[in-house]
């Protein structure tokens, strides 16, 4: 990694070839192991986005939960998940699109936001940015806003931010 990542590219452990060949898996699992390292990295993503203003953090089905969470307690704010499909129950707003490997769709309680909203979008990695992009869309078509995006690792390779509005994407260690 460059730049800040020093500190932070110990808690990733890469596994190339998976969950195909020719990708080089970011496993983060090091990390969460590691008490001292998970609460580091926490308060230096809640350092990265304090001078936002966010009324809630959004939560990216499965890994970006994991961030979110801590995230929501360090910022003593209230998190709202971005689910996988059919898991939430009652009304739903549903997004799909492209992943690194594969299709997905996202997937918000229609109640999660009121109109105007600022919604910090949380997630472990940005890859090819398909899956903040799909979060960021579920917010908008919410009639929320996008406060912006905050991930641990950024691929910058793959040119996700390209797809995001890039001024507002903010990450720890970039690849
Ligand atoms: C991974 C990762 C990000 C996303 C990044 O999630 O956790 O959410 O891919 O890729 P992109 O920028 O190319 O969209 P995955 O869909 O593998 O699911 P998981 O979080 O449930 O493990
Ligand atoms: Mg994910």
């Amino acid at each position: 990694g460059k730049r800040m990542s020093e500190d932070f590219s110990s808690c990733l452990r890469d596994i190339p070839d998976f969950p195909s060949p020719g990708i080089i898996f970011k496993d983060i699992s090091p990390l969460l192991a590691n008490p001292q390292k998970f609460t580091a990295v926490i308060e230096a993503m809640a350092k990265l986005v304090k001078d936002k203003e966010i009324d809630y953090l959004l939560g990216i089905d499965s890994r970006g939960f994991i961030f979110a969470a801590a995230l929501a307690q360090k910022l003593n704010l209230g998190m709202v998940m971005a689910r996988k499909p059919g898991k939430l129950p009652g009304d739903v707003v549903s997004q799909s699109y492209e992943l690194e490997y594969g299709t997905a769709t996202l997937e918000i309680q229609t109640d999660a936001f009121k109109a105007g909203d600022r919604v910090l979008i949380i997630d472990d990695v940005l890859a090819t940015g398909g899956t903040a992009r799909a979060a960021g869309d579920l917010v908008e078509k919410m009639g929320a806003q996008t406060a912006g995006f905050a991930f641990f690792v950024e691929l910058e390779f793959l040119n996700g931010k390209q797809v995001l509005d890039s001024s507002s994407v903010t990450s720890l260690v970039k690849f």
